[in-house]
C-alpha cells in the first residue's frame, strides 16, 4: 500500500521520480487533466486548513475524479458522537480510491493506514508529520537551487511544534548529500532532542544559533515557520519567535532564500514582516503555488497503482 505518512517513509528514488512527474505536469497542466475520471478521494480534516485542503481539492478537481469532504471532520462527522479514527477510516475505504487526512493527534495517520484498504495521504498529524508540505517545500527548494544535495538550510519560528520544520528537516537530512542545518533557537526551545540526533545520524551537520545574524551570508534557504500558539494548551509557555524584516535580509546574500509554509501570523507580531514580501528572495508563494502542481502529481500517481 503506498501510504503517505511521514519523512521516514520517504525514498529519494521515488521522490525524484515525483518531482520529475510535476516539473512535465507544470510545462504541460492538460497532461493531468481528466485522467483520474472516475476514482474517489475523500479529504477529512479535522483542523483548519486553507492551502493544504484547497490544493488537494484543486487537485482532485483538475484530475478529473470526484471529492468527498469533511472539512471540520470533528464537528461534522460521526467522530462528534465519539467514533474513533479506526471505524471512521474503515467506513471510508469502502466509498473512496483514496484517503487524505488531516487530524491533531501525532499517530493519526498511522493508526488510520493501519486499518484502510486504500492509501491514507497524512495532510498534517499532530505536531510531528506533515509530509506533502514537506515534499512541495523540497520541489521548491530544488527549483531554486537546481539541486538539494550540498544545501545550507536553517529552520526558525516554532521549532518544538511546528510539524513543517520537523517533517522538511528529517527528510531531507535522510534523502540528500552534505547538508548543512541551523535552528534558530533564541531561548532553548528549538528541535526536540530526537529529532536532532536523526538529523545527525542520517549525515547532516546541525548546529543552533540564537539569532539571524549568527547565520552565514551564504545561507541557501531561511524556512521560518508561525507560532503554534493553538498547540500550547497545558500552560507551556510559547517559543519567542525571531521576526524577518527588511533589515534582518541585508544579513544575507542575494540568494538566501526565505520559505514559510503559511500562514503567517498578521500585524507587528508577524514572523515575516509584509515588506519582506517585496524582496526577490521571498519564495513563500511560490512554495504554496507549487502545493498544487506537487499534489495534483502525487494523487495521480497513487490512484494510478
Ligand atoms: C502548516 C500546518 O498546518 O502545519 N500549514 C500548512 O499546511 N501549509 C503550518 C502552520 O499551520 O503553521
Amino acid at each position: 500500500m503506498n501510504h503517505i505518512l511521514d519523512a521516514e517513509g520517504m525514498e529519494r528514488e521515488w521522490l525524484e521520480e515525483l518531482f520529475n512527474r510535476t516539473d512535465n505536469f507544470a510545462a504541460n497542466k492538460k497532461s493531468l487533466l481528466n485522467k483520474q475520471q472516475g476514482k474517489i478521494v475523500a479529504t477529512i480534516f479535522y483542523e483548519p486548513s486553507t492551502r493544504t485542503r484547497f490544493s488537494f481539492e484543486a487537485a482532485i478537481g483538475h484530475l478529473g475524479a470526484t471529492n468527498v469532504s469533511s472539512e471540520a471532520a470533528g464537528a461534522f462527522s460521526s467522530a462528534k458522537k465519539g467514533e474513533s479514527i479506526e471505524d471512521t477510516i474503515q467506513t471510508m475505504d469502502g466509498y473512496v480510491d483514496a484517503i487524505v487526512m488531516r487530524h491533531g493527534d501525532d499517530d493519526s495517520a498511522h493508526r488510520a493506514a493501519k486499518v484502510s484498504a486504500v492509501p491514507i495521504i497524512n495532510a498534517g498529524s499532530g505536531s510531528t508529520h506533515h509530509p506533502t508540505q514537506a515534499l512541495l517545500d523540497m520541489y521548491t527548494i530544488q527549483q531554486l537551487l537546481g539541486q538539494i544535495d550540498g544545501a545550507k538550510i536553517a529552520f526558525g519560528g516554532d521549532l518544538v511544534m511546528g510539524r513543517t520544520a520537523n517533517t522538511l528537516a528529517k527528510a531531507i537530512a535522510s534523502m540528500y548529500k552534505g547538508i548543512t542545518m541551523y535552528g534558530i533557537n533564541p531561548e532553548g526551545k528549538g528541535f526536540d532532542e530526537d529529532v536532532i540526533n536523526y538529523i545527525k545520524k542520517q549525515g547532516a551537520w546541525f548546529r543552533e544559533v540564537e539569532d539571524f545574524r549568527q547565520l552565514p551570508k551564504d545561507l541557501d534557504i531561511i524556512y521560518q515557520t508561525r507560532p503554534q500558539e493553538e498547540r500550547y494548551t497545558d500552560g507551556q509557555a510559547v517559543p519567542r519567535v525571531l521576526a524577518i524584516n527588511n533589515d534582518v535580509m541585508t544579513h544575507f546574500g542575494d540568494s538566501t532564500y526565505i520559505m514559510h509554509p503559511l500562514p503567517r501570523v498578521e500585524g507587528e507580531r508577524s514572523e515575516i514582516h509584509k515588506e519582506v514580501d517585496c524582496d526577490p528572495r521571498a519564495k513563500y508563494f511560490q512554495q504554496s503555488n507549487n502545493g498544487f502542481l506537487v499534489r495534483t502529481t502525487l494523487i495521480d500517481q497513487i490512484l494510478e497503482r
